[in-house]
């Protein structure tokens, strides 16, 4: 089965049992994430608001789906069609770390507490040289991509729960378990520190 369905399933199976859901999207594209969570409502009674930049409003016809054609970070826009809190939220739009942030920090708000909030494409290995997908651009992305939601988990691991999945391009599932989001702060790597390269140069006798 193809790695992106994989992932849908992932999500679809993590969300089947969400009574009356509303779920938020961004990204829409081919619909395939869309139609998944229509699915969804369709079967528990939800509802499903979509944003994207182009316009995607003949993807479906469903009467539980609202479709924003707009930038996702059009907040004074896109906020006002948010009326409730959402169980879900689906990030797969602009695939660039400061926009995620962004977005990350806007539509939190909007979650419900115990909702569930998903990140497409944060994994770098299959774009690594000679990868099965070798690409230096992505994988430069979602290397930062990848080191961003982790600086945000590190400064805020009361607010929400982060498991990573790493197959094909990854996905990060959130739960928010907080009201609120600190700023994240970079996480110094000891890795390059003066300390650890001269450790790797003086290598002590061992005594006999
Ligand atoms: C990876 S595709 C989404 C794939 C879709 N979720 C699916 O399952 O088929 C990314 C989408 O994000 C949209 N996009 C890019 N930048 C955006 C922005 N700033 N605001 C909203 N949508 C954006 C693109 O138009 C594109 O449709």
């Amino acid at each position: 089965m193809e790695a992106f369905e994989n992932k849908l399933n992932l999500i679809k199976e993590r969300i089947k049992d969400i009574e009356k859901p509303l779920i938020l999207e961004l990204g829409v594209k081919e619909g395939r994430s869309t139609k998944m969570f229509l699915e969804v409502c369709d079967q528990n009674d939800g509802n499903l608001i979509s944003i994207d930049v182009l316009d995607y409003s003949k993807v479906s016809s469903n009467p539980k789906w609202k479709f924003i054609h707009s930038s996702d970070d059009n907040f004074e826009y896109t906020n006002q069609f948010i009326e409730k809190k959402v169980d879900v939220l689906f990030i797969d739009s602009l695939h660039e770390p400061n926009h995620i942030r962004k977005v990350f920090y806007n539509y939190f708000n909007f979650v419900k507490v115990n909702g569930l909030i998903f990140i497409d494409d944060v994994i770098w290995l299959p774009y690594v040289k000679d990868g099965y997908r070798d690409n230096d651009f992505i994988e430069t992305i979602n290397r930062l991509t990848f080191n961003k939601i982790l600086e945000i988990f590190n400064s805020n691991k009361d607010n929400f729960t982060l498991d990573m999945n790493f197959s094909a391009s990854g996905l990060a599932i959130m739960k928010k378990i907080g009201n609120h989001l600190n700023n994240e702060k970079k996480i110094v790597n000891r890795l390059f520190s003066l300390k650890n390269i001269l450790k790797k140069f003086y290598k002590p006798k061992p005594k006999n």
